[in-house]
């Protein structure tokens, strides 16, 4: 498979991310302020919001947020995964500018008491956007550290009042040949799926993110809607979901049914356990003002360093098994 390409050269930094950078600086030296709506169309409209500029012990504690330096807003959007618009780090964001993102409906279904297609405002109604910033590490052997805004999956999914039978999640991608020119290449058998076990699902530090830098997310991030597992592998985090479906069974999900022995459904960052054709030891760590050809190689942690929060999921289980 061609999931694995040497890194390009980064482009330079944007006014948008200085300016959000210059934004964190100064509201350091005052109280933070609520996030405002980022739900695509309002983001114009009013000033982006302001991010967190402290750091409190209990969102320390959490995992809700990280001192480590951040990658660039410019980087975050050039060097992408989103095999829908081409399997080139740069295709996403040449390609996914035309993706039309409103109006967007995601289907809620399966083992609940109130399934659903709703509208994307309706799904995230009266949820405040959070700012949460997770590091992201690629199976790839690449890292980054991005400041995302968005709700906690659980207090969604609570919604549509799972059942005890509710085991498993499933999500899907949109799948549109005549918006996505990926989908041409059988790279993955679309759609994209991806799945977490239930409890991870309702985990706190998983999210369903609409926005990054304080702005809506942009398309070849997987807007308007995308999952963040930040202890899990990158491609856990299934972009511009159409479908959330609550499983009895473990899903199929599309990596593991490409390549069952690479890809597992679990899929928990694991230096311990190397990719059959790499080491997973360490990962490049795009960040800061460094081009990517610079990127520092840094040691992975278990669990992506959500080890504490996350580990206690998986206690008695034999993680070589369940990679
Ligand atoms: N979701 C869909 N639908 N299609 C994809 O190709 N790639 C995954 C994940 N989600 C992917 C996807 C992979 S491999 C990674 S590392 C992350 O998205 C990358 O997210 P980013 O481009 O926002 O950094």
């Amino acid at each position: 498979m061609r999931h694995f390409r040497v890194p390009r050269i980064a482009a330079t930094q944007t006014t948008d991310e200085s300016v959000y950078r210059d934004r964190r600086r100064l509201l350091a030296a005052f109280a933070t302020s609520p996030l405002l709506a980022t739900l695509p169309g309002c983001a114009e409209a009013e000033p982006p919001p302001p991010p967190k500029t402290t750091i409190s012990a209990a969102d320390a504690k959490a995992g809700f947020s990280t001192r480590e330096e951040l990658t660039r807003y410019e980087d975050i959007t050039t060097y992408n995964n989103f095999y829908e618009f081409g399997t080139d780090k740069g295709d996403p964001s040449r390609a996914a500018k035309t993706l039309r993102t409103s109006p967007w409906t995601v289907a809620v279904e399966g083992e609940c008491a109130k399934p659903g297609r709703v509208g994307l405002e309706d799904l995230l109604r009266g949820l405040a956007p959070q700012e949460r910033v997770y590091r992201l590490r690629c199976v790839e052997g690449w890292s980054m550290v991005i400041p995302w805004l968005g709700v906690p999956l659980g207090e969604v999914l609570r919604r549509f009042e799972p059942t005890s039978k509710a085991r498993y999640v499933a999500f899907t991608t949109l799948a549109d040949p005549k918006q996505m020119p990926g989908m041409r290449y059988r790279s993955i058998n679309w759609p994209y799926r991806e799945g977490l076990r239930i409890d991870e699902a309702m985990h706190p530090l998983t999210l369903l993110a609409t926005g990054l830098y304080g702005k809506p997310l942009p398309q070849q991030n997987g807007a308007p809607l995308r999952l963040v597992v930040p202890w899990k592998y990158g491609f856990k985090s299934i972009k511009s979901i159409v479908s959330i479906r609550f499983v009895e069974k473990m899903p199929e999900t599309a990596w593991h049914d490409l390549q069952p022995s690479e890809y597992g459904f679990f899929s928990n960052v694991n230096p311990d356990v190397d990719h059959p054709r790499w080491s997973q030891k360490t990962e490049r760590r795009i960040a800061g003002s460094k081009s990517k050809l610079f990127a520092e190689r840094i040691p992975t942690r278990p669990f992506n360093g959500y080890a504490e929060q996350v580990a206690s999921m998986y206690a008695g289980m034999d993680l070589r098994k369940w990679y």
